[in-house]
């Protein structure tokens, strides 16, 4: 079985959908072990603790420094023996991390990377990013963390199309409904059943 760490800022829907999956067997030898967010307002906390998963949280701003609020994310992820860790909405996650979980971090984004990624496109910025430019397909990605921003080795995606009128909004509802909700519980199943490996930096799926 499988123990996932799920990292969470926010509302924590994609959270929600992998416990439905798990609930639903989509999922198969996987278990949410533990939740962990950096903000204590998270909705995603309160969707953990109504299924009685562990729910923490660890706040940066508790800690004197960047590197004390890593140190003691690594340490929380370590004692709870956590083996594949899930960023579903939280951002950055420090090389001290990457390092000590060498393709075990996922991460879902919410276009289809390589757009619409890197520093500064996440959340509702990445949908407003994609209504500026007049794409007309967006979509979600879900793939393993590496030290960049949205550059480690891509394992699923899947295309939504833009509609007109779209707000950020609306378009990002979308991208969560059509794509994001599916191919993260997805990608969660692959690697809990090892059908993904890593070759030449690329995902193999078998
Ligand atoms: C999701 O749309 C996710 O793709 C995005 O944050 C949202 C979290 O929503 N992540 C990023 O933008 C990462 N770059 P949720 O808390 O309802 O799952």
């Amino acid at each position: 079985m499988l123990k996932l760490g799920v990292l969470v800022s926010g509302g924590g829907t994609n959270l929600q959908a992998i416990m439905d999956a798990i609930d639903s067997g989509v999922i198969t030898n996987a278990e949410v072990g533990l939740v962990i967010s950096n903000n204590p307002g998270a909705y995603a906390l309160k969707r953990a603790e109504s299924r009685g998963i562990p729910a923490k949280c660890i706040s940066p701003k508790k800690f004197e420094n960047r590197e004390e609020f890593h140190k003691a994310l690594l340490q929380e992820l370590q004692e709870n023996k956590v083996e594949l860790v899930v960023l579903a909405g939280f951002l950055a996650i420090p090389p001290m991390i990457v390092e000590a979980y060498p393709n075990r971090i996922i991460n879902i984004h919410p276009s289809l990377i390589p757009s619409f990624c890197g520093v500064g496109f996440y959340g509702l910025h990445v949908h407003e990013g994609v209504l500026a430019r007049g794409v007309k397909v967006s979509g979600a990605t879900v793939h393993f963390v590496d030290t960049g921003t949205d550059t480690g080795p891509i394992i699923l995606q899947k295309a939504v199309e833009v509609q007109q009128g779209d707000t950020p909004e609306v378009l990002q509802r979308r991208v969560m409904e059509e794509a994001e909700w599916k191919i993260l519980p997805k990608a969660i199943d692959l690697i809990a059943n090892n059908r993904v490996s890593v070759q030449n930096g690329k995902v193999v799926i078998d």
